[in-house]
């Protein structure tokens, strides 16, 4: 066949499939594969083109115009499709949500319970399973419940404006003075005064006092226990403590009463535990006495009983009182109580 005639037929039957083809292209690189099946160096129209030279001369203006409009509309057509494409990216980028559904969830952080928590359940299981039941009381107290009915003489120095937070409450009682308990041993008043013996109760809970340094918070945490019962002596004392040590430090732990002074216990006894970290050789922890102070215990004073209903001729009882925050220091080694309360979960991270 003669090159002007296998042009021409070549450019009859390339026809305008290619424009259904680029507008079947969604996406760019589709669409620049159909271009190349025509423009590409062995495209359909390169191959025609490449016949050009054979043309015989009075032929050449007629078939080049024709070739280079054929050129000229397959770029125009895949111009056009191409910034549609390009269009409708953008469009679909403005409309997209602005999250990814795709996405792996991301799992949220989980907290704990507070160190001081963590031993305040531990404290309460130990007392439970003594048989004592958990009450709680508030944080805002009547002064004769706080100190006039655990026989706090009225110028007792834990009354002082430096110790105690007087607070005014709207509905106190006509001349009642009002303050954040000091201690957790107002509870004994509340539950002695509305309950027949006998009792075992464990009371937890914050106190509140005017003292802030690095051993000392104006806020910590007791836990309070109480027995009542006929002929409760101080050996039914000294068993509990014996076996709340041992069950808090372990098998073996020794426990030692020193004699003490508390307005409300008669008498009073301060009690250290042997050191559970050196085991009584003496430690920095212990600060090598081989002996923890942990609470402050004692038998119930008859004139608290009588201030709360109960007749101390017939009733027996001991108390204790131990502070949470020293526990907690001394079983997870913090030095600093304040980091306690400062909330910083760097620190919280830790338990
Ligand atoms: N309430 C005392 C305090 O805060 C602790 C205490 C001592 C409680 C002796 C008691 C007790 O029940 O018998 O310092």
């Amino acid at each position: 066949m003669e090159p002007t005639q296998a042009i021409e037929e070549a450019l009859d039957s390339f026809g305008r499939q290619y424009l259904a083809a680029f507008a079947a292209a969604s996406t760019e690189q589709a669409l620049r594969d159909e271009r190349a099946q025509l423009l590409g160096k062995k495209g359909a129209l390169t191959e025609a083109l490449k016949l050009m030279g054979k043309v015989p001369a009075a032929d050449r203006k007629r078939i080049g115009e024709r070739v280079n409009a054929e050129k000229a509309a397959v770029d125009a057509a895949f111009d056009e499709r191409l910034r549609a494409l390009h269009a409708e990216a953008r469009a679909r980028e403005l409309t997209a949500r602005p999250y990814d559904l795709s996405l792996p969830g991301r799992a949220p952080a989980r907290g704990h319970r507070h160190p001081i928590s963590l031993v305040i359940d531990d404290l309460l299981g130990i007392f439970r399973d003594l048989g004592f039941v958990v009450v709680e009381g508030p944080l805002v107290e009547l002064e004769e419940n706080n100190f006039t009915k655990l026989a706090f003489p009225p110028d007792h120095p834990a009354t002082d404006m430096q110790d105690t937070f007087w607070v005014d409450v709207a509905g106190a009682p006509p001349g009642a003075r009002t303050l954040l308990r000091t201690h957790t041993s107002s509870v004994q008043v509340r539950e002695m005064s509305r309950r027949t013996p006998p009792m075992a109760i464990v009371s937890p809970g914050a106190v509140f006092r005017r003292d802030d340094d690095a051993t000392h918070s104006p806020m910590f945490h007791q836990v309070e226990g109480f027995l009542v019962d006929r002929g409760v002596s101080m050996a039914d004392l000294r068993g509990v403590l014996a076996a709340f040590a041992e069950r808090l430090f372990g098998p073996g732990t020794k426990t030692r009463l020193r004699p003490s002074y508390f307005p409300f216990v008669e008498p009073g006894a301060e009690v250290d535990l042997s050191c559970a970290l050196c085991a009584g050789s003496g430690c920095r922890v212990c600060k090598g006495t081989g002996w923890l102070e942990v609470l402050g215990c004692g038998m119930i004073h008859p004139e608290v009983f009588t201030h709360c209903g109960i007749d101390p001729e017939e009733t027996t009882g001991f108390a204790f009182g131990l502070g949470v925050e020293r526990l907690a220091m001394m079983r997870y080694g913090v030095p600093d109580l304040r980091l306690m309360f400062e909330n910083d979960p760097r620190f919280l991270a830790q338990f």
